[in-house]
Parts: C-alpha cells; structure tokens; sequence
C-alpha cells in the first residue's frame, strides 16, 4: 500500500513557527515520525511539502496515476480558502483523510472554515503529530 502525506505552507518551519500552538519539534522528526509508523504498517509513504498552491495541486494530480492509494493531507492556511486544492482532491477516488496538529476549532474564526474536508474522507485535528499516524492506520483500516 502506498500512502501520500502533503503538507502545505509553512509546515517545513515546525519547530521555528508559533511553538506555543505547534510545539518544538521540526518537521523532519515530524516525518521521521510517519517513516517510522508507516513501516510498522508495511506502508509505502511519500511525504511531500510545499508552500505553494500549484506545486500541491501538481503533486495531488499525480496521485492519480502513480499507484498511490490514500492521502494524507494538512493543507495549512489553504484548507481555509483553497476552492483548487479543494476541487483537486474532489478528483481523486481513494481514501482522504485532512489532518491539522492544532484544534483549529480553538482558534480565530477563520480557521473553524475548511473548504478541503468536505471533499475528504475524514478529519482528524488537534492531536499534534499523532494526527498523521492515526491517520495512517484508518487509511491502513479502510483498504483492508
Ligand atoms: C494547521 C492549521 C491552519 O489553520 C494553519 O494555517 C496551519 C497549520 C494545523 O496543522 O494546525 O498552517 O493546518
């Protein structure tokens, strides 16, 4: 099984961003995190960062023919106003599942707003990095 992990803007300045919300620690041991989980699973997983929009939704559609078979997604600031990334993986038929570290709900208004969740599987928020590895195991789960 071979799972994508996007994240979107901003997300390769963990440890350096807003500690207090995201905590300390960066984002390669965010993905030595997922490496280490996904193995345990007998995962494949590609781990894949942007800031740009384009360069999401051009990862995104690749997803289509390269053999992947869920995705994992924290769009960042995008999931808020992103109509694109929404409609992108409005395109793709396997399991999607959009995850933030922070509880968004928590926070400013405008963060409790995701234009990519209705078009995803399901959500997971407000469990730090641990998002992403249940997120692997309910992918693991669905396609069983
Ligand atoms: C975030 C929440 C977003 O509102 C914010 O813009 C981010 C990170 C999270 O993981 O908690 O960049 O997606």
């Amino acid at each position: 099984m071979k799972i994508l992990v996007v994240n979107g803007p901003n997300l390769n300045f963990l440890g350096i961003r807003e500690k207090g919300i995201y905590g300390n620690e960066d984002y390669d041991s965010l993905i030595k995190r997922i490496e280490e989980k996904a193995a345990t699973l007998d995962i494949e997983v590609d781990c894949f960062q942007a800031n740009g929009e384009g360069e999401i939704i051009d990862r995104l559609q690749s997803a289509y023919s390269d053999g992947t078979d869920g995705i994992i997604i924290n769009p960042g600031a995008y999931t808020h106003y992103s109509i694109a990334i929404r409609d992108c993986l409005a395109s793709l038929e396997m399991p999607k599942i959009e995850v933030h570290i922070s509880n968004v709900h928590k926070r400013e208004e405008f963060r409790h707003v995701s234009m990519t969740a209705p078009v995803c599987s399901g959500q997971i928020v407000g469990l730090g990095f641990n998002g992403y590895l249940l997120a692997l195991e309910a992918i693991k789960e669905m396609k069983m």
